[in-house]
């Protein structure tokens, strides 16, 4: 599994065309990104809901609707690198990982309440209200409030919007929540963003009713991390140089996003209190894709990091910077290498209340 969907990085230059000499140009602000982003994302749940032939179908639809949009465009092209196959891949290995989340091992009863910690877009969450039958509700949190918005429009579009709430929280911090009310907590790629994961834990032990379950999913972004795609030999002063750059900028032992792996994680969930806890880990060790490079250099691995394009911009010469991709070029758009990846799926359950002691325990 490619995990590339995880991620997705815009480069901000506000006075750069968007067009220019008609190539699409991948230098747009995030300013005029974000409200596009916000409405092109629907399509993932759109396409959870449609066969992928009638989804295919309606991605060209909304590229159609949009036509006179070029940042729309542009994003659909740069997103999906103008690929449609790459476009249904994509939106593919997102349906599995929802379906993985919502299948593992949670039990959704009729009028069940969940809750969807950092429901982004909405993929879980809007899985979810197909699965808890009519009277079940879904509670979206999230810390940013566009990305509810977006979700409380899309509720409406698809006429749910009695059976959803929509919460400002960060993980770690779930008080508008009351304790014991949600029957289940899902999350998926977030706890990568929460430095403070035990305090995302506890607050998912809080909201959740005895007896109730969580499911989450994550990368484990540890995995894999000395090893080299493919043979760098010729380069390696060069490959190593952004290997430790990407280091600084996110040390393996202290950034949220790698300090933690599979072990970590059913530690936190047992010492916050959890039982019948269940961690499924998947590892991927599967030839390279071919990948455009313009893709490669211009899409950073993850949010918080510049993208190669950048990395190599500041720290090469452009005779090291040819150099560099004289060598690894070739190799990317051929798809040479191995690439090795690990998620995880969490899944566990908070104790039932502890019956009272009888009044008469121990008279007979
Ligand atoms: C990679 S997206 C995943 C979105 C969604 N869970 C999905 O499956 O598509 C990460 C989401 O986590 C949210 N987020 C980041 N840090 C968070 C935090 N500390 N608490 C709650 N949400 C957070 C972001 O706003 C974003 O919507």
């Amino acid at each position: 599994m490619n995990l590339s969907f995880l991620r997705f990085g815009i480069s901000c230059c506000r006075d750069k065309p968007i067009l220019s000499e008609g190539k699409l140009d991948p230098m747009v602000s995030q300013d005029e990104i974000g409200p596009v982003y916000d409405k092109l994302s629907g399509i993932y749940d759109i396409w959870g809901r449609l066969t992928e032939s009638r989804a295919r179908d309606r991605a060209i639809e909304l590229a159609a609707i949009e036509d006179g949009q070029d940042i729309l465009r542009w994003l659909l092209e740069s997103r999906f690198g103008g690929d449609a196959e790459y476009a249904k891949e994509y939106l593919d290995k997102l349906r599995e990982v929802r379906d993985g989340v919502l299948n593992h091992r949670l039990k959704l009863g009729d009028g069940a309440v969940l809750l969807d910690v950092g429901a982004g877009d909405g993929l879980i969450g809007f899985g979810a209200l197909d699965r808890l039958g009519p009277n079940g509700r879904v509670i979206f949190s999230d810390i940013s409030r566009s990305r509810l918005d977006h979700c409380r429009s899309l509720a409406a579009q698809m006429t749910m919007s009695e059976r959803c709430e929509f919460v400002e929280a960060r993980a770690e911090d779930l008080r508008p929540i009351a304790d014991d009310t949600v029957d289940a907590v899902t999350t998926r790629s977030v706890l990568i963003y929460v430095a403070d994961k035990a305090a995302a834990f506890r607050e998912f032990h809080r909201v959740l009713k005895p007896g109730g379950q969580i499911s989450l999913f994550e990368p484990i972004n540890r995995y894999g991390l000395d090893a080299w795609r493919f043979d760098v030999t010729p380069v390696s002063d060069l490959a190593q140089r952004l290997r430790d750059f990407y280091r600084r900028l996110q040390p393996p032992d202290s950034d949220p996003m790698l300090d933690f792996d599979e072990h970590g994680l059913v530690a936190l969930c047992e010492a916050t209190g959890f039982v019948d806890i269940h961690l499924a880990l998947h590892i991927f060790v599967r030839p390279a894709t071919r990948q455009p490079w313009d893709r490669v250099i211009s899409i950073p691995g993850n949010p918080n990091i510049p993208s190669l394009g950048e990395a190599m911009a500041e720290l090469f010469t452009p005779e090291e910077a040819t150099r560099y991709e004289t060598h690894v070029r070739p190799r990317v758009e051929a798809g040479h290498g191995v690439v090795r990846e690990a998620v995880a799926y969490l899944a566990a359950r908070k104790p039932e209340r502890e019956a009272p002691t009888p009044l008469n325990a121990g008279l007979s």
